[in-house]
C-alpha cells in the first residue's frame, strides 16, 4: 500500500542545513497497522509529511499504491502531532470535523450522521457546538482524531496523537484505534516515542536511528490480535517485546551498530 524508498529530506535555508532524514526504506502493507518509534527530533514528523505529500523529499520516493505521490492523495488522513493549530479557531468542533468531508464531495445529507458518529466515538459527542479554545489541549486533540474518522480514509497517518491526553483517555483511544483498524480494514501508520503504546497498538514496529535517520530494526509484534489494556499488558511476551523494542532505541541513541537484525523477525521467546 504504502512504499518508502530511500527517502531523505534536508532542510535547508538561513544559512542552515539539517539532514532531516538520510535514507529512509520500508513498506506498510494494505490493511495493516504499523508503529513507528524513534527518538525526539529524529525525523519522524518529516517522515510523515513527506508520506501524506505536504512536503518534496530531497531525495527517494513515496509510492502510495504504485503511485508516486507528490500531493496529498485523496484517500489519506492525517492526525497531527501539534493539534492546537490544525483546528480552525473561528469554527464550531462539528464544524471543524466535517470541513474535509466537503472537500471530500461526501453528500450534504450524509455528513453529520459522520460527523456525529466520529464525535461520539471519541467520546466528544456533547461538545459539537464548542469552539476548540473551549477544549482542554487533550479534548482538541480528540476532535483532530475525530476529523480524521469521519473523512473515512484508506490510510491514516498518526504523529504522536495521544501525547497531549491524559493516561485514561489514551489507553482509551488506544482501544478505538485498534477497534476501528479491526473493522474497516484502514491501513494505519501510527508514530510515537512510547514504547509501550508501540508494542500494544502495532502488529509491526518500526524502530528508527537517531539523526541522520535510518531504519534501525522492524520488529513484527507477535501478540495475539485481541488485545486488551488489563492482560496484554502483563503478559510475559509484552515485556520481552518491550524490553527489545527499549534495547533497540537506546542503541540508536548511542548511535551503535546494530547487530544485523532481520526484517519482522521478533526476538526469541
Ligand atoms: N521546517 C524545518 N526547517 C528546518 N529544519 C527543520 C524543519 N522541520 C524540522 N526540522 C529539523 O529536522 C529534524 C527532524 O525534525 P522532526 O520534527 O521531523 O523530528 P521528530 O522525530 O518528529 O521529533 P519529535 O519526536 O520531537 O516530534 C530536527 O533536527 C528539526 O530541527
Ligand atoms: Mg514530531
Amino acid at each position: 500500500m504504502l512504499d518508502v524508498r530511500g527517502l531523505n529530506k534536508v532542510y535547508e535555508g538561513s544559512g542552515r542545513r539539517v539532514e532531516a532524514v538520510r535514507d529512509l526504506t520500508f513498506t506498510v502493507d494494505a490493511g495493516e497497522l504499523v508503529c513507528l518509534v524513534g527518538p525526539s527530533g529524529c525525523g519522524k514528523t518529516t517522515l510523515l509529511k513527506c508520506m501524506g505529500g505536504l512536503l518534496t523529499p530531497t531525495g527517494g520516493e513515496v509510492l502510495l499504491e504504485g503511485r508516486k505521490v507528490s500531493g496529498p492523495p485523496p484517500g489519506m488522513a492525517f492526525v497531527f502531532q501539534e493539534y492546537g493549530r490544525s483546528l480552525f479557531p473561528w469554527m464550531r468542533v462539528a464544524q471543524n470535523v466535517e470541513l474535509p468531508l466537503k472537500q471530500k464531495d461526501v453528500s450534504r445529507s450524509r455528513r453529520p450522521e459522520l460527523v456525529a458518529d466520529a464525535l461520539q466515538s471519541v467520546g466528544l459527542a456533547d461538545a459539537a457546538d464548542a469552539y476548540p479554545w473551549q477544549l482542554s489541549g487533550g479534548m482538541q486533540q480528540r476532535v483532530a482524531i475525530a476529523r480524521a474518522l469521519a473523512y473515512e480514509p484508506q490510510v491514516l497517518l498518526m504523529d504522536e496523537p495521544f501525547a497531549a491526553v491524559d493516561a485514561q483517555t489514551r489507553a482509551d483511544l488506544e482501544d478505538l484505534v485498534r477497534g476501528l483498524w479491526r473493522e474497516r480494514g484502514i491501513t494505519i501508520l501510527f508514530v510515537t516515542h512510547d514504547i509501550d503504546e508501540a508494542v500494544y497498538l502495532g502488529e509491526r514496529v518500526i524502530v528508527l536511528s537517531a539523526s541522520p535517520t535510518v531504519v534501525q530494526e522492524q520488529l513484527k509484534v507477535d501478540l495475539p490480535d485481541e488485545r486488551d489494556q488489563l492482560h496484554t499488558r502483563v503478559a510475559p511476551r509484552f515485556a520481552e517485546l518491550r524490553t527489545h523494542v527499549y534495547e533497540q532505541i537506546q542503541a540508536a541513541k548511542r548511535g551503535t551498530p546494530q547487530d544485523a537484525v532481520k526484517a519482522d523477525t521478533p526476538p526469541p521467546h
